[in-house]
């Protein structure tokens, strides 16, 4: 019996393509299959041709109960599940080891082979483990290899710091199985955040001027979406408060409508006494006209030159009142807004906040931290026009309490909501 078929779970099997490069660490495969086979998945194996003068596809086969790939132009091998097929298949793409070759490979959209090119054809996240000598890990060609895939949203695991095969002692050393197959059940939508329950606000807020015109803002909605999607992933219970957008509700998540920041604001106040973390992703206006007309204002009743001078009164600032604590009269004996019971313990709601500017941005990122009280606030410059508003890509700075930065690179959306998250479960560790 094949170990594939030994293994009983009750967790839905995942689909894990493992492709193996030729590096000394592809002595190791085996061992991940078997990791990731434990974990429930279902693993399929495809090896670069020199991968297979490392490690035996037989080995593979064996271990993942699963025919293994090693030749692109082999009509057999072909005819059992075609290479476009099989990067259709997988969930999730584990390259492990990753040689610098394959790297560079992948950097370049190089397809000259099996494993590259199932690897240009897939649409599923890649989880990279390098393996090679320090110098070849430290060459300005990897390390740029190694940028450029990171910016494009690909996920590294490792390598570490130890003595290497070849004889050297540095970085290059590939993860260890277990801690690449931790990293890829992670991936996957590991339930990290199983028994949360996460209130994101998304998209701008629509201030009535007159029953059809609005004072309304730029935001798509896509960043707060994709945490609101990631949260979900990890298991957590998710509500969506949202302006109006077009994009579609993410699987598993609870969409709350609201138009104005009043609206907005009564929506998260209606969720805080469960909220256990709080990302408020919306750009919510700050001010609303002071009077909406009731009828739509007619230009003749303004004479024939007339312009218009609308009074703007504040809209209530939501994450201060969710950060400090200040909480609507009648609530007060329950939890206080800033805290959260769980399992019969007070414990302090985690708040991230969003800083979006156009000028001066981690001076007003860091004024917003503190004056509200949050975690952690992500910054992002919404004057550059590859990030921020309406755009699927994001280049943030986590600003954290005590004057530390973190600057993210180019990234996609859902990228950058992996981080934040990553962090929230983070701060949630650290308490
Ligand atoms: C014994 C031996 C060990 C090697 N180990 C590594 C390694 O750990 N990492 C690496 O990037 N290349 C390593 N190489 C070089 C790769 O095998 C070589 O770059 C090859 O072209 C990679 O092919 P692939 O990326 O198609 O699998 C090694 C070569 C030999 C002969």
């Amino acid at each position: 019996m094949s170990e594939a078929s030994s293994t009983a779970t009750s967790k839905p099997a995942r689909r894990v393509l493992l492709a193996v490069s030729g590096g000394i660490a592809a002595y190791k495969a085996p061992e991940l299959v078997r990791a990731l086979v434990r974990q429930g998945q279902t693993v399929r194996c495809a090896l670069t041709r020199n991968a297979a003068r490392f490690v035996t596809p037989l080995v593979l086969q064996t271990v993942s109960g699963h025919a293994v790939r090693t030749d692109l132009f082999d009509a057999e091998q072909e005819g059992e599940i075609d290479h476009i097929a099989l990067a259709d298949w997988a969930e999730l793409v584990v390259v492990a080891p990753a040689t610098a070759d394959l790297l560079a490979k992948l950097a370049h959209g190089i397809a000259d082979e099996l494993v590259s090119t199932l690897l240009l054809a897939t649409r599923a996240p890649v989880l990279v483990a390098p393996a090679m000598n320090v110098h070849m890990w430290d060459h300005p060609a990897t390390r740029d290899n190694v940028a450029l895939l990171r910016a494009r949203g690909v996920r590294f695991v490792g390598p570490e710091a130890g003595f290497l095969a070849c004889g050297w002692e540095g970085e290059g050393r590939m993860a260890e199985p277990a801690t690449i197959a931790a990293e890829a059940e992670r991936l996957l939508g590991a339930p990290t955040l199983a028994g949360e329950v996460v209130v994101v606000t998304a998209g701008g807020t629509r201030e009535p001027l007159d029953p059809v015109r609005v004072l309304a803002n730029r935001s798509s909605g896509k960043m707060g979406f994709e945490v609101a999607a990631e949260a979900a992933r990890r298991g957590a219970e998710v509500v969506l408060i949202s302006g109006p957008s077009s994009l579609a509700t993410p699987a598993g998540v609870r969409r709350v409508g609201i138009e104005t920041a009043l609206q907005m604001r009564d929506a998260v106040h209606a969720e805080l006494a469960r909220c256990s973390v709080f990302v408020a992703a919306a750009a919510v206006s700050d001010f609303r006209p002071a009077m909406p007309a009731k009828q739509k204002i007619k230009k003749e009743a303004l004479g024939d030159d007339g312009g218009l001078v609308v009074e703007l009164v504040r809209n209530p600032d939501i994450l201060a009142e969710v950060g400090a604590g200040d909480r609507a009269a009648g609530a007060r004996s329950e939890p206080k807004a800033g805290e959260v019971q769980q399992d019969g313990r007070t414990r302090r709601l985690i708040v991230v906040g969003f800083a979006a500017e156009s000028e001066d941005v981690l001076a007003a990122a860091r004024r917003k931290l503190e004056r509200k009280r949050c975690d952690l606030i992500v910054a992002n410059d919404v004057s550059r026009s590859d990030a921020g508003f309406d755009v699927d890509t994001n280049a943030v700075t986590l600003v954290w309490p005590g004057g530390r930065d973190e600057a993210l690179p180019l990234l996609p959306k859902r990228a950058v909501a992996a981080q934040i998250l990553d962090r929230v479960e983070q701060i949630r560790g650290a308490r």
